[in-house]
C-alpha cells in the first residue's frame, strides 16, 4: 500500500503516519526527518536545506525529489510506504508519478487532513520529540503526553528535542508556503480521483479511527466520496 498523507504543518501527519506504519508493517517516510538528519550529518543536502527550513520557506525540488526516490528504491520500501510531507508541490507530485509509474506501482489513496490555521499553531508550539534518532515518537504538552513524564513510550528515551522552526513567526511562512505551493495539489490528486479528506480537528484517537476507515474500505476512492465527515 502506499500511500500520501496531506496537510498544513502540525495537521498530524507524522503522528498518524507512525501510527499507521506500526500497524500496517508500513515504511514512514518523512522527507522533513530526512533533511533533518541530513542537517545534523553537515552534508552537502543539510547544508543547502538548512537556512531554507529555518525560514520556513520549501527547499528545492530537485533535492527533495532525489532523496524520495533514493529512499524508495531501498528493500525495506518493498511492502509499501507512506509519504508524508511529500510531495509538497506541482513538480514534486509529477516526479512521483514519473517515479512510481516506472515501477509499476500505483498510489491507494491521498489523504488530506484539514485543520484551522490558529489550531495548528498551537500544535506546533506544543510539540515535542524523542530524541532517539531511530524513534523519533512525536509528543505535545498538552495532547499528547509519555505515560510516564520525561520517558517515551515508544523506546524508553528520556531525552526529547523541539524543532527550530516550531515558533510563531517561522510557521507563518511555513503556512504561507503550504497555500502557495501545497494546496494546489488537493485539485490535482481530486483530479485523478484519489482525494479522500478527514476532520483532522478531532482528537488523535479519532483522527486515526477515520484513516483506517478509509483504508480499510473495500473499494478505493472515488472524486464523489472524497470525506470522511
Ligand atoms: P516537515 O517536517 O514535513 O514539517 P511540516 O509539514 O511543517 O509538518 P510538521 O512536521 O510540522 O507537522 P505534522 O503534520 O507532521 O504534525 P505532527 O504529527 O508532528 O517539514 C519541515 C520543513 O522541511 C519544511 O518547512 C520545508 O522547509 C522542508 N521540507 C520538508 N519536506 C519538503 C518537501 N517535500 N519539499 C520542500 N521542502 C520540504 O503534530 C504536531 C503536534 O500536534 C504534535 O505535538 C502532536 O502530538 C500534536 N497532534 C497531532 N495530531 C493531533 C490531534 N489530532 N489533536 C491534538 N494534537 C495533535
Amino acid at each position: 500500500m502506499i500511500l500520501i498523507l496531506l496537510g498544513p504543518p502540525g495537521a498530524g501527519k507524522g503522528t498518524q503516519a507512525k501510527e499507521i506504519a506500526r500497524r500496517r508493517n508500513l515504511v514512514q517516510l518523512s522527507t522533513g526527518d530526512m533533511l533533518r538528519a541530513a542537517i545534523a550529518a553537515g552534508s552537502p543536502v543539510g547544508l543547502k536545506a538548512k537556512a531554507i527550513m529555518e525560514s520556513g520557506g520549501l527547499v528545492a525540488d530537485d533535492i527533495v525529489i532525489s532523496i524520495i526516490a533514493e529512499r524508495i528504491a531501498q528493500p525495506d520500501c518493498a511492502n509499501g510506504f507512506i509519504l508524508d510531507g511529500f510531495p509538497r508541490t506541482l513538480p514534486q507530485a509529477a516526479a512521483l508519478d514519473d517515479m512510481l509509474r516506472a515501477k509499476k506501482l500505483s498510489l491507494k489513496t491521498v489523504i488530506e487532513m484539514k485543520v484551522d490555521d490558529e489550531v495548528l499553531i498551537d500544535r506546533v508550539s506544543g510539540r515535542f520529540t524523542c530524541a532517539n534518532k531511530s524513534c523519533g515518537e512525536g509528543y505535545h504538552d498538552r495532547y499528547k503526553k509519555p505515560r510516564k513524564e520525561g520517558v517515551c513510550d515508544i523506546c524508553g528515551s528520556t531525552a526529547f528535542t523541539r524543532r527550530a522552526d516550531d515558533n510563531a513567526e517561522t510557521m507563518r511562512n511555513r503556512l504561507t508556503a503550504y497555500y502557495k505551493e501545497t494546496s494546489p495539489l488537493v485539485g490535482y490528486y481530486f483530479a485523478k480521483g484519489l482525494l479522500q479528506s478527514v476532520d483532522a480537528m478531532a482528537g488523535i484517537g479519532e483522527v486515526g479511527d477515520a484513516m483506517n476507515k478509509l483504508l480499510d474500505a473495500p473499494s478505493g476512492p472515488t472524486a464523489a466520496k472524497s470525506s470522511s465527515k
